[in-house]
């Protein structure tokens, strides 16, 4: 288990107000995952909400881990409330904060591994490579599917990007449900935090 403690939510018109930390956020389209990720790489059940009603997230939510750095989970994207088909825009909140945020190390985007690369994703992994804000990603869910089904997936992605990346970005393989990445990813964390 690590150190973490809910902080603040902040919005557009009500910024985030604590101490100036390294910030690695948490984005991904509505459902995949992003509230279960941060309780399982904290260790704790019920840190952040988890919910099978798409768009739980509204805010952007800090956490403090290991009291250095902050988790920032953001609103999921890519989910209108009322169309029937999903809407393809990550929303102003969004925008605004990976744009400004100074602390910013890091944005981890999370894809629902059982899925073919969503045009909403792409956008955006495209949006943050085009803005030069770093990211990683992560692919969740993976206990849905079989290593061999994983690896197509993977593979699909990774061709779908290299259309406009020369190096891919940093890919972590998770399981929420099944307890695995977490090393990896914390590695990641800790080693960026080394750097600075
Ligand atoms: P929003 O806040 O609405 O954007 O959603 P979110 O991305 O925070 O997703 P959340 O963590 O709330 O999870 C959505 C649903 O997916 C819940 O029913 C979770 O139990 C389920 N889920 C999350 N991670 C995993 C996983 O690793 N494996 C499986 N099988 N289910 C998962
Ligand atoms: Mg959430």
């Amino acid at each position: 288990m690590l150190p973490a403690e809910f902080l603040s939510s902040a919005t557009l018109s009500n910024p985030f107000k604590g101490p100036a930390l390294p910030e690695f956020a948490f984005a991904g389209r509505s459902n995949v995952g992003k509230s279960s990720l941060i309780n399982f790489l904290t260790g704790r059940k019920h840190l952040a909400r988890v919910s099978a009603t798409p768009g739980k997230t509204q805010t952007l939510n800090y956490y403090r881990v290991e009291g250095q750095w902050y988790l920032v989970d953001l609103p999921g994207y890519g989910y209108a409330r009322t169309g029937k088909t999903e809407k393809k825009a990550f929303g102003r909140l969004i925008q605004h904060y990976l744009l400004h945020s100074t602390n910013l190390y890091c944005v981890f985007v999370l894809l629902d591994s059982r899925l073919p690369p969503q045009p909403v994703d792409i956008d955006f992994i495209t949006w943050l490579g085009t803005n030069k804000i770093p990211l990683a990603l992560v692919l969740t869910k993976t206990d849905k599917l079989s290593a061999n089904q994983l690896s197509v997936n993977r593979k699909r992605l990774e061709t779908e990007l290299q259309q406009y990346w020369l190096a891919l970005p940093p890919l972590f393989v998770t399981s929420s449900l099944r307890k695995s990445g977490r090393k990896e990813l914390l590695a990641f964390i800790h080693k960026a935090l080394m750097q600075s």
